[in-house]
């Protein structure tokens, strides 16, 4: 029997950093095999089920299929690979399904919960029509309980959900970042009942970062991201405990995707999820998507 006790149902792994560099404030690069497996033990059992993945995340299918040998407590979500939006056809349908068959492999399972594509605008370029045949294919055959899209903004959203009907929708949504709230998306989606996975909720880490460590990139909101730490320090707040507790009280989000390189960090911030905080973030918004986007961040 499923234990709904536990403190880390609502959040998922990420899982780039298994396969490759990934974040902006990670130092210490792609985990090894052991710390991937101290991550995953300690996950399960924290309670996370949730894993994020990718075939475009290095070798991290790989590697988490090493380290899930006959382990079916988690619950795995891949992608597609991205293609070139230009060239869409039936022999990209078919090279989905041959990346998801061998996502399978690598993984080491017979099913998965969910296949996302990677970027949304591969469903939505002309030809896209036979990547989303493909998808309802998967999910036909049982191979994919969940089939959806990763997006990046509302318009993506909007054009989506006219031409495909996806079970899982993977966001970007955080304490900077409060566009899809603003415009209504969470709740429309909610009301079509779509799952809610989300993701950058530290911001790749932006939002856990000493502010002396900042890249040039960000000296337009210096002042801001200023204001927000004297904020967290004059009300005895830790960073982490004010990113997860602004998405945790959002209660269209099913999943909380977030990424940790090790142990540590992973407990400290079930631990700050699981502290109740009543405050209104609200004010700390930012609209420049230059900042909100990490595609867009220009570091050297
Ligand atoms: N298009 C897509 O589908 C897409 C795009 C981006 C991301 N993703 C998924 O989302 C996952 C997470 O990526 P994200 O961009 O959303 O990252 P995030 O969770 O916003 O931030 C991750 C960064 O925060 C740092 N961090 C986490 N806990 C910390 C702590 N307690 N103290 C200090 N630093 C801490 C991590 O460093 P440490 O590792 O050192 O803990 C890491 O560098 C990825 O692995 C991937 O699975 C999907």
């Amino acid at each position: 029997m499923k234990d709904d006790t536990k403190k880390g149902k609502r959040l998922g792994l990420g899982t780039a950093q298994y396969g490759m560099d990934y974040g902006i404030s990670n130092r210490r690069g792609q985990n090894s095999l052991d710390e991937v497996k101290q991550i995953l033990d300690e996950a399960k059992t924290l309670g996370i089920e949730m894993l994020d993945t990718s075939p475009n995340y290095g070798n991290s299918e790989e590697v988490l299929g090493k380290c899930l040998i006959k382990e079916k407590h988690f619950h795995i979500v891949t992608k597609t690979p991205v293609f070139d939006k230009n060239i869409i056809t039936q022999k990209s349908g078919d090279i989905l399904t041959e990346y998801f068959e061998s996502s399978l492999e690598q993984l080491g399972c017979n099913t998965l919960y969910g296949l996302l594509v990677h970027h949304a605008e591969n469903l939505l370029a002309p030809g896209g029509v036979y990547l989303a045949k493909s998808l309802l294919e998967l999910k036909s055959r049982g191979l994919a309980t969940k089939i959806g899209v990763s997006i990046y903004n509302s318009t993506q959203i909007d054009a989506i959900l006219n031409i495909f009907e996806p079970d899982i929708i993977q966001l970007p949504i955080n304490l900077f970042d409060q566009r899809l709230i603003n415009s209504g998306h969470l709740t429309k989606l909610k009301k079509q009942n779509i799952e809610i996975h989300a993701r950058s909720i530290f911001l790749q880490g932006l939002l856990l970062m000493e502010q002396e460590k900042l890249p040039k990139f960000f000296e337009p909101i210096k002042t801001n991201i200023g204001e927000y730490f004297v904020f967290l320090k004059e009300n005895d707040i830790s960073p982490q405990t004010a990113a997860l507790n602004f998405v945790k009280n959002i209660e269209e989000i099913d999943y909380i995707i977030l990424g940790v390189n090790s142990v540590d960090h992973l407990k400290e911030n079930v631990a700050a999820f699981e502290k109740e905080l009543n405050i209104d973030f609200t004010k700390f918004s930012i609209s420049d998507e230059k900042i909100i986007n990490p595609a867009m961040w220009e570091l050297s």
